[in-house]
């Protein structure tokens, strides 16, 4: 971790770059989907250029959601895994709701709310390819297993763009200087010690991260 006066480096290009891919193909699959799930919803086909290419374009978004999220796996899975610390905040987390973080354990690089985030949408992401190749080629899958995924592949999704929207929520509106972490790479200081202290006092060690 590079870190100047007023400059701390949160995510590096390849990480934004990466997370923007996800952010993109997550909304295009979503809304591909939810025009396809409800015929309230269809108009929205007609925002990706009509039915059939609504349906034509929405797995292979889904394959490529996959493909990138296996990525953002790859940077951030070792920062990801839950310690005695973050489970006593995750215990407490009422206090983060009621912005009383001094109650909590310090968190890393990343809080264990952000850390569940990640494995929730990883399971589910794994759940909505298994259950959308199912249902890409109906004909050639038994019976038994076209009944789940038709059940199980909309609430995975659900449960997804759920997640999803507390997410946004709280990179944007909760956690204002977040956004900019994501978009520029960099954090102050002072954002990086009140939110995340543990990895604030490693940026100040002279080996960095
Ligand atoms: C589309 C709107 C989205 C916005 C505005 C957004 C915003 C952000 C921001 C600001 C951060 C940095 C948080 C920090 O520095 O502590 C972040 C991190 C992250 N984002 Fe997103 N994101 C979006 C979509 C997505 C999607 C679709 C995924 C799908 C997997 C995703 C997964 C993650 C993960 C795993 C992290 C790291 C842990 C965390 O901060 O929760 N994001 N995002």
């Amino acid at each position: 971790m590079l870190a100047t006066d007023e400059k701390i480096s949160r995510f590096s290009a390849p990480e934004r770059v990466v997370h923007w891919l996800a952010a993109l193909c997550f909304l295009y699959a979503a809304l591909t989907g939810l025009a396809m799930w409800s015929h309230k919803l269809f108009w929205l086909a007609g925002v990706f250029g009509g039915g059939p290419v609504t349906r034509m374009t929405h797995p292979w978004a889904g394959i490529f959601f996959a493909f990138v999220l296996g990525a953002m796996f790859r940077h951030w899975a070792q920062y990801m895994r839950l310690d005695d610390d973050d489970r006593r905040w995750l215990r407490n987390s009422h206090l983060y709701a009621m912005h009383r973080e001094e109650g909590l354990p310090e968190s890393g690089r990343f809080n264990a709310g952000q850390k569940m985030l990640f494995w929730t949408q990883s399971g589910f992401t794994v759940l909505l390819l298994a259950t959308g190749v199912v249902l890409w080629f109906p004909m050639e899958m038994p019976r038994a297993l076209r009944l789940i995924a038709v059940a199980l592949h909309p609430l995975a999704a659900i449960g997804a763009i759920g997640a999803i929207i507390v997410h946004i929520y709280m990179g944007t509106a909760a956690v204002p200087e977040a956004f900019r972490g994501m978009i520029q790479g960099w954090v102050r200081p002072a954002w990086a010690a009140s939110h995340h202290p543990k990895w604030y006092k490693e940026s100040q060690r002279p080996s960095g991260r």
